[in-house]
């Protein structure tokens, strides 16, 4: 059972500031602290690097347009996980050249994005090729597999032999190859190895990135990719950046004395800059028990819908209930989706099992808030399970107001792409770009090296 630290999740959010959520926009509805957010920026701009750096927000931890032009106005860039994703940033007002597109989804408007001058960054030898024949002779990005990764859990791990994200390290050979036959210009070697690092494997696969720009004589830059730990509980641990940085810039130190080379260095993390930044207030809308050998729990409006994370991968987040003067209870805190898995308080470490929390035993209609979900919740939430509506976001402004980013969905909303007269009054179907097959052939392959099945996945548990 994990102790509760009363307050945790509300630091940015008083019991007055929750009720005025609640009684102006409903629950469950998401906040968003636009001071703890700039603070948090402003931080990693700050960071050290030797010959430069830009800090590239992985927008698919929150895509709000509240969220993506405070960070456009303080400086940062960002990275696009999909096509959609650099629609979104270009209408948040980013410039293309400051939109990096990492997508596992071959694009399908690469010489629109080539237009715009988005940095199209190839994740497979496949997508190379097609940047190469779509937009020959640019300069571009590689993400590279530096065959090692790591995560808060095996799902969130993006590196390694296990893991199907950008390209293996031992393909080098035919990277250059593809790179010369369409005259590009490796700019900028990639790697992210997952979510949740762990600091040590994020400092081996900084080396093993490194040693991979060595071969790419065209680089001038290297991304490392996001993934700094974040502890949402008050046990869990948050990565020291500035000792990252500190790591960092004796990397590329020791690089250029042994290369010549000055690279600029990229960060590209989403949690860090997002996740304390967020929570979901909500409201208890029943508490039952499963008697003296069971638990108590309490259903609250919120769940997997809005932050699925618990659900998915076992993760810890704080749930604070906003009662006074009560009893301390166990309590299970549960969504309200028919669902068995739709639970917020998973056991740390064992995603099928309940961990219950020590709170202020909890009564129907208490205000509740779910704390660490500024990252990947509203952005990953399970839209219009059981048909609950998409949840409003708000931010909350330094003087205390509160701006609505936006609305509840209607239930016109949700049906609003239900074909109500058969199929004669669909209209086509594609969207611009949505389903247009590449028209590209696949390249040519060479055997998959040997080997590669032998060596350690690695991976650590903590935090994503
Ligand atoms: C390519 C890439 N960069 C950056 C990130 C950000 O990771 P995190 O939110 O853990 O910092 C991700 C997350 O999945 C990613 O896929």
């Amino acid at each position: 059972m994990t102790a509760f630290a009363a307050g945790a999740s509300t630091l940015f959010l008083s019991a007055e500031k929750a009720a005025e959520v609640r009684e102006r926009f409903g629950t469950p509805c998401y906040v968003y602290d636009r001071a703890i957010l700039e603070a948090t920026a402003r931080q990693l701009l700050a960071l050290p690097a030797p010959y430069g750096l830009t800090v590239r927000y992985a927008m698919k931890a929150n895509p709000s347009r509240g969220i993506l032009e405070l960070f456009r106005e303080l400086g940062l860039h960002v990275d696009a996980s999909s096509d959609w994703e650099v629609e979104r940033a270009l209408a948040a007002g980013f410039r293309g050249e400051q939109i990096q597109l990492t997508s596992q989804m071959p694009s399908r408007r690469l010489a629109e994005h080539r237009a715009r001058g988005v940095i199209l960054n190839a994740c497979s030898l496949y997508q190379l090729d097609a940047i190469g024949r779509v937009a020959p002779g640019g300069a571009i990005a590689v993400r590279m597999n530096p065959g090692l990764g790591s995560g808060s859990t095996k799902r969130t791990n993006t590196g390694g032999p296990a893991s199907s994200f950008g390209i293996w390290h031992e393909h080098l050979a035919e990277v250059k190859a593809i790179a010369a036959r369409h005259r590009l210009g490796i700019r900028t070697v990639h790697s992210h190895i997952g979510s949740g690092t762990d600091a040590e494997v994020w400092k081996r696969a900084t080396r093993m990135t490194l040693d991979l720009v060595a071969d790419l004589r065209d680089a001038t830059t290297v991304n490392l990719g996001g993934g700094f730990k974040v502890g949402r509980m008050p046990e869990e641990p948050t990565v020291d950046m500035d000792e990252v940085a500190a790591h960092v810039a004796a990397e590329l130190e020791a690089f250029r004395a042994r290369d010549g080379r000055r690279l600029r260095v990229e960060i590209e993390p989403g949690t860090y800059l997002v996740a304390r930044a967020g929570a979901v207030v909500a409201t208890c809308v029943d508490v039952v028990d499963t008697g003296r050998q069971g638990y108590l729990f309490a259903k609250l409006d919120t769940g997997m819908n809005e932050v699925t994370r618990a659900s998915l991968y076992g993760a810890q987040h704080p749930v604070d209930v906003l009662a006074k003067d009560r009893e301390a209870a166990e309590v299970v805190f549960v969504g309200p989706c028919c669902e068995s898995g739709d639970i917020l308080t998973p056991a740390p470490g064992d995603p099928e099992a309940l961990g219950p929390r020590w709170v202020p035993r909890p009564e129907i209609d208490d205000l509740v808030v779910v704390g660490g979900a500024g990252a990947y919740c509203a952005a990953m939430s399970t839209v219009n399970y059981n048909s609950y509506p998409q949840a409003p976001e708000v931010m909350l402004e330094p003087d205390g107001t509160l701006t609505l980013l936006r609305k509840r969905q209607t239930f016109e909303q949700m049906l609003a792409n239900e074909i109500m007269g058969g199929p004669d009054m669909a209209p086509d179907h594609r969207t611009k770009g949505a389903d247009a097959p590449l028209g590209l052939p696949r390249p040519q392959r060479s055997e998959p090296s040997r080997g590669v099945r032998g060596r350690t996945r690695e991976t650590r548990d903590g935090p994503r």
